[in-house]
């Protein structure tokens, strides 16, 4: 925060479900206006491969996990590439992105004691401006006053072969119709958490990426910037 309370000028929110393209986007949009990028699912990624490795389950130990997230040392750095995770010291900015935390986020993501400590790191990252945000609820939760907010989606089907082309780079044999499954089941769970739910911001820009090309969403993106 600054020393008037304020939320820092400069601040881009990108909000949007699993897959449509958002993380691609937004860290092309923060390079080329010269911003740092920072994507809060990475942040609900480390906490989930926290409480999955000390066999933590949300929904029966919710007590159990708070205190875990308390003492645990994870640690965020905003890269030019993205952000790097450490959990007590250990690089696990790979690891956070194996399916199994990927079918697991949504249900460490809905529990409130991790959402209130993500979101107050979230909102320091941001107080001092100069940066594009991505998540699910940075426009409507986070950062309500951000100058500029984006919705981005895509169709269940893109979304689910853009996730299955990354995931067979990275060394991953998955079938469509799985991943047609787990996207669609995501989206119901973050859509219908009680707290802080996948919704369009009232004063969001929406855009469907399902027929755009990377180049042609950035371009919208830094066009309706303008000038912060
Ligand atoms: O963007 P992603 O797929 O890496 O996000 C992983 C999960 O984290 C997603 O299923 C929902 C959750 N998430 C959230 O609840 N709020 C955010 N601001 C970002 C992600």
């Amino acid at each position: 925060m600054r020393e008037d309370g304020a939320i820092g000028r400069g601040v881009i929110a990108i909000d949007g479900p699993a897959g449509a393209g958002k993380s691609t986007v937004a860290k092309r949009v923060a390079d080329s206006l010269g911003l740092a990028y920072v994507d809060t699912g990475a942040m609900y990624r480390g906490i989930t491969l926290l409480g999955m490795r000390s066999g933590i389950s949300p929904e029966k130990d919710e007590k159990k996990l708070a205190e875990l997230v308390r003492t645990a040392e994870l640690k965020f750095e905003a890269r030019p590439e993205g952000l790097w995770v450490y959990l007590n010291g250990e690089d696990v900015t790979r690891a956070i992105r194996q399916p199994e935390v990927s079918r697991q986020v949504s249900y460490y993501a809905r529990v409130p004691s991790v959402r209130q400590l993500l979101t107050s790191l979230q909102r320091e990252l941001a107080a001092a401006g100069g940066i594009v945000m991505e998540g699910r609820d940075i426009g409507t939760v986070v950062l309500p006053d951000a100058d500029k907010k984006f919705f981005i989606t895509a169709s269940v089907l893109e979304r689910a072969r853009r996730r299955q082309r990354d995931l067979v780079q990275q060394g991953y044999r998955v079938t469509l119709e799985d991943l047609v499954r787990e996207i669609e089941e995501r989206d119901r769970l973050d859509s219908s958490r009680a707290m802080a739910p996948l919704c369009v911001a009232p004063d969001a820009v929406v855009i469907d990426t399902s027929n755009l090309t990377v180049d042609e969403v950035v371009a919208r993106i830094v066009a309706e910037v303008g000038v912060l």
